[in-house]
């Protein structure tokens, strides 16, 4: 699918042969003398089009147009969010077999604002999945106009409306995939192709560099599956050795039955996307090597399956993390802190500016927030707005949630360090203060994403949530930090961040270690 610019007003695009125009009309829309304007204008005044958004009017082949059909659609104020709605609309309503290209004007509304999620919606409205299918439908629409009379002035908002939207896709492929079509190992492969862009570089541990690095308590969540676990650490350096980089880990559970502690059967096969958070990271590596900003980025991804079996890990074992702090596992359902433990503890070595882990982490975020927000916990107030803003920009929202120490006292074991699970009160709470235990000094926030990364019933599908979210965050780090900030490219825009000021004391003087390089067994 090719999105492009165009600097057309209503008129121009009136006259362009497409299969389907789409007119963003707000509030504001002044009516010039073109006979579609007069349209739009005689529509309104009967109070057959409303500004509101998502109110949709199509017509066929009207005389005030050359496209075969033509869909005024309503975006409020013409805010970022209500022209994603509008397309969102207008582009489900227009879809079929037939659909080639579209054109888009942005008439009545702020392209540079709304291009991001216009872009987004146009995806969003036509993504098919069809990896597992033996006749495959893909996607018809190849081309997309997005027309304004100054068009030029949206170009880094295209820009990163397409590397958005290749990320989310790549995500949303890595969630839909079933769990025989998506394990540690595929994963694996996926995050190796990754390494075909410029800057990214990609190394794949096996079983035997993991043992070597003591991740007993990652191991241990593994030990019931035949497939063999990988840890998955990739680079994105696009600015010099010296500047701290950005750690992100991703929750890579292919497939969580719940071990010994066995889900029930209703709904388990949603349990194919307990790899989302790793998805999700796979998907912002895939928009920087779009986008190639001048920042550093680092991708953990610990990948296994949580399976029960002769050999599987039992509820009461005691196991030893990388960290060196014992973990009693009283659920073994409580698998996914168990394997992003030691991936924190692994993340210290790049002496990162930020640690941010992603999962599918508990059923009580689901419960909390529901699909609407992702979860969000940081001690780390700048670190919390920041991401908080970002969810807010990309329309890829997160709530915060809070880390009080008392949340943590049910985690106490009588035989360990602590225990994996502390009872069912503040779940994704407790969850999160089980891996604050892991992250020492550095800034850390987690994003619990168990609502928000998948729909289920009839839209059943991976949503590619939180690579908008996080793709803004990490575009919008303090040019403070950016070493070679002046090399940033032109296109990648930042927004002010008066609440990110971070002391400079907090940059990493030295050159983060790189682990050795070893192979996948
Ligand atoms: N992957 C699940 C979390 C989950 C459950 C996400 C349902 C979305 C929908 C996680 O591994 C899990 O099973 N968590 C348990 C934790 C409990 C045993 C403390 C849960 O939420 O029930
Ligand atoms: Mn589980
Ligand atoms: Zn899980």
């Amino acid at each position: 699918m090719n999105f492009e610019l165009k600097s057309l007003d209503l008129a121009a695009c009136a006259a362009e042969k497409c299969d389907a125009l789409i007119v963003l009309v707000s509030e504001a829309f002044a009516p010039a003398k073109d006979a579609l304007s007069q349209l739009i204008a005689q529509a309104r005044a009967s109070g057959d089009l409303e500004a509101k958004p998502g109110k949709l009017l199509q017509m066929y082949r009207p005389a005030a147009a050359a496209a075969t059909r033509v869909l005024l659609v309503g975006v409020g104020d013409g805010a970022a969010r209500h022209v994603r709605q509008a397309v969102a609309t207008a582009v489900a309503a227009a879809k079929g077999p037939s659909l080639r290209k579209v054109l888009i004007s942005f008439a009545g509304a702020d392209a540079q604002k709304s291009v991001r999620a216009a872009v987004q919606a146009v995806a969003e409205a036509t993504y098919v999945y069809t990896t597992t299918k033996s006749k495959p439908e893909g996607r018809t629409l190849s081309q997309v106009w997005l027309c304004a009379p100054d068009a030029a002035a949206a170009q880094a908002e295209l820009a990163l409306g397409t590397a958005t939207v290749a990320g989310v896709e790549l995500a949303k492929e890595w969630g839909n995939r079933p769990g025989n079509h998506a394990t540690p190992t595929l994963l694996g492969t996926a995050a190796k192709s990754l390494a075909r862009f410029p800057k990214i570089r990609c190394e794949v541990l096996g079983p035997k560099e993991v043992a070597a690095l003591g991740m007993g308590s990652f191991m241990s969540v593994a030990q019931g599956s035949k497939e063999p676990l990988r840890f998955i650490v990739l680079h994105y350096s696009g600015a010099a050795k010296t500047v701290a980089p950005t750690v992100l880990v991703g929750k890579g559970i292919t497939f969580d039955t719940g071990g010994v502690s066995i889900k029930p059967a209703a709904e388990m096969d949603e349990m194919k996307f307990d790899m989302c958070g790793a998805a999700s990271v796979l998907g912002v590596f895939r928009a920087l090597g779009d986008l190639k900003p001048a920042i550093n980025v680092v991708g953990l991804i610990p990948a296994c399956e949580n399976m029960p079996d002769g050999g599987a890990v039992k509820p009461g074992d005691v196991v030893t993390s990388m960290s060196g702090q014992t973990i009693e596992n009283l659920n073994t359902d409580a698998e996914g802190r168990l394997v992003l433990c030691d991936a924190l503890t692994y993340a210290a070595r790049f002496k990162p500016r930020a640690v941010i882990d992603i999962a599918t982490l508990t059923g009580a975020c689901v419960v909390a927030l529901g699909g609407v927000r992702s979860g969000m916990f940081s001690a780390d107030d700048s670190l919390a707005a920041a991401l908080q803003a970002a969810g807010e920009s990309a329309l890829d929202p997160c709530w915060r949630l809070p880390l009080d120490d008392e949340y943590g006292e049910g985690l106490k074991s009588n035989f360990a360090d602590m225990a994996n699970v502390a009872g069912r009160a503040g779940g994704a709470i407790t969850a999160a203060k089980f891996l604050q235990k892991f992250t020492g000094k550095m800034p850390w926030a987690h994003l619990d994403i168990a609502g928000t990364a998948w729909k289920s019933g009839a839209a059943k599908g991976a949503t590619g949530r939180p690579v908008g979210l996080l793709l803004d965050y990490v575009l919008n780090q303090p040019p403070a930090l950016i070493e070679s900030a002046q090399a940033a490219p032109k296109s990648i825009v930042r927004r002010k961040m008066a609440t990110q000021a971070i002391p400079a004391k907090t940059v990493a003087k030295t050159a983060a270690k790189t682990p050795r390089k070893t192979a996948a067994k």
